[in-house]
């Protein structure tokens, strides 16, 4: 039996509680069951995927070095971040931005590098770029991580023509100048490039276009695409900001049919204020709340734009391309403001399994999500200072969660306690559930099920019927701390990290874990 609280008087309390959580409560216990002969489309490992902007220090200094640098490198990118990438499986990363994107000249990042242009980066602290890493330094990183590439056109303040001439400088095989040019900087074969965005958040920095004007340059772009044999990338229109659903109607009833995907970019800011987003570290605790609230609103965003989407291609041929999402907040002090470098804590941690957990409902159309940013950047995978480099907890979810890249969805049906973070504008309370689950069965023929525990102070007993599914043994980790907002420092002992899960136990066809408060757990049934 599915069991719904309300835990109005325990949300008080964590309210007003200091950042070391208060005390825990007694664990209440949940059912849920998971529906083993349900199966839903792939989780696409795309869904695990990066965004790296040229923006602080998220490729210089966060990828690239140069080859002289004393920090371990190949060819100029850190040996230190391949090999964590590695580890995650970093499945794609999108390049070269973002707003930069729409000022980005592929010919200023190709060729001897000392003759490169030297060009201010405009839309981030104005920043001297030295364009050292272009597009082949771009696809040895990928290489070496063993992942794929995203490029981003630039729409905004480019042409078509030379949107076509990139392209074909990438991936002609044949003896035209351009593909001659790529070998005589050093590329034989064609890179691989399976999807292209044309243009990014062309509703804002990428062209301050109107759904309208931006579908015409949209279908103006794709005539020169010249998608084929050589060139089989996914087309991924650029998408709407957050709740902006009319941007998405328009775009797929007008531009529908020469577009692979549409992209969708939603932050979580703890304030939902541009101007005050709060702290990434020593938050009030009603910030924990509250950026739990937020997220989660991601679930309704989704259903609202594939809504749209159902609408106007009901074939659901479009796919849905999350490729900016996460936690947003008030730049570190003493960093410079236009860098967007941020710490990543616990609560970044959760964020992101909180939102695994719901892109895993709606594989039918979410084929790829690309959180903001790798490195330095927004909630990171990696922090670097200097040659020091940390893991965060944004990291070690994703981490936790390479199992399901690939993997064959599983409905979980649960009705988690609900928690409060204050009141809407109309006096209602603003409820998000205290944690969410999904579950799959992956590649390895195991059943992986995740929990997000998104409650400060009170740990669950989910109680997991397993319905047709056979298993006898549970295996696992656990990610948490003491503090809500434990966070990993370049140089110094990590905090932030996972552990063996002790809490899964199989009986009478139930797998029962003890999910401890303010945690990730990911657990194997097999
Ligand atoms: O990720 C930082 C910025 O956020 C991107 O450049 C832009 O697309 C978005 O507004």
């Amino acid at each position: 039996m599915l069991k719904t609280l309300t835990l109005a008087a325990l949300t008080a309390t964590v309210a007003f509680a200091p950042l070391m959580a208060t005390a825990q409560s007694k664990t209440e216990t949940v059912e849920a069951t998971l529906k083993a002969d349900a199966p839903g489309p792939q989780i696409s490992r795309h869904i695990y995927g990066q965004f790296s902007e040229h923006l602080g220090l998220g490729v210089y200094e966060g990828i690239w070095v140069g080859e002289d640098s004393t920090i371990p490198n190949t060819r100029g990118i850190r040996n230190d971040v391949v090999a964590a990438l590695k580890a995650i499986k970093m499945p794609v990363v999108r390049w070269p931005g973002g707003c930069f994107a729409d000022e980005y000249h592929w010919r200023d990042g190709i060729g001897e590098r000392s003759k490169r242009p030297a060009r201010k980066n405009n839309w981030w602290g104005g920043t001297p770029e030295t364009n050292a890493f272009g597009t082949h330094e771009f696809f040895d990183f990928v290489e070496q991580v063993g992942s794929e590439a995203y490029i981003s056109i630039n729409v905004g303040s480019s042409t078509p023509k030379e949107m076509r001439e990139w392209i074909e400088y990438m991936t002609s095989p044949g003896t035209d100048d351009l593909a001659n040019e790529r070998r005589a900087n050093g590329r034989d074969a064609p890179f691989k490039v399976p999807y292209i965005g044309i243009g990014n958040e062309s509703w804002g920095c990428g062209g301050n276009m109107t759904p309208e004007y931006y579908a015409d340059e949209y279908r103006r772009f794709s005539a020169f695409f010249h998608k084929g044999s050589d060139n089989p990338a996914l087309r991924i229109a650029s998408g709407s900001n957050a709740d902006d659903v009319n941007w998405t109607d328009v775009l797929t009833k007008n531009a529908g049919r020469f577009m692979d995907g549409i992209s969708l970019h939603y932050y979580t800011l703890p304030t939902n204020n541009w101007t005050t987003k709060g702290p990434a570290t020593n938050f009030p605790v009603e910030q924990w709340n509250s950026t739990f609230y937020q997220t989660t609103q991601m679930d309704q965003i989704l259903k609202d734009h594939i809504a749209a989407m159902d609408k106007n291609d009901p074939q659901k041929r479009i796919g849905l391309y999350v490729d900016e999402w996460g936690t947003w907040y008030d730049v570190e002090k003493g960093t410079n403001p236009g860098h967007l470098y941020q710490q990543n804590t616990l609560r970044d941690g959760i964020v992101a399994a909180a939102n695994f957990n719901i892109f895993h409902r709606y594989t039918e159309r979410v084929k790829m999500t690309n959180i903001a940013q790798t490195i330095n950047v927004l909630q990171a995978m990696i922090l670097t200072d200097k040659e020091k480099m940390a893991l965060t907890p944004t990291y070690y979810a994703y981490k936790m969660y390479v199992p399901f890249q690939d993997a064959t969805p599983l409905p979980v049906e649960v009705n988690a306690p609900t928690l409060t973070a204050g009141k809407d504008k109309d006096g209602k309370d603003k409820t998000y559930p205290a944690f969410n689950v999904s579950a799959a069965k992956a590649k390895d023929g195991k059943t992986y099920v995740g929990v997000a525990n998104m409650d400060a102070d009170k740990g669950y007993k989910i109680s997991l019927d397993l319905g047709t599914l056979k298993a006898k043994k549970v295996t696992g980790d656990v990610l948490t701390a003491t503090k809500l907002d434990a966070h990993n420092i370049p140089g110094q002992k990590e905090v932030v990290t996972t552990t063996s899960f002790k809490g899964g136990k199989i009986a009478g066809g139930k797998l029962t874990l003890d999910v401890p408060a303010k945690s990730v757990v990911v657990v194997a049934v097999e």
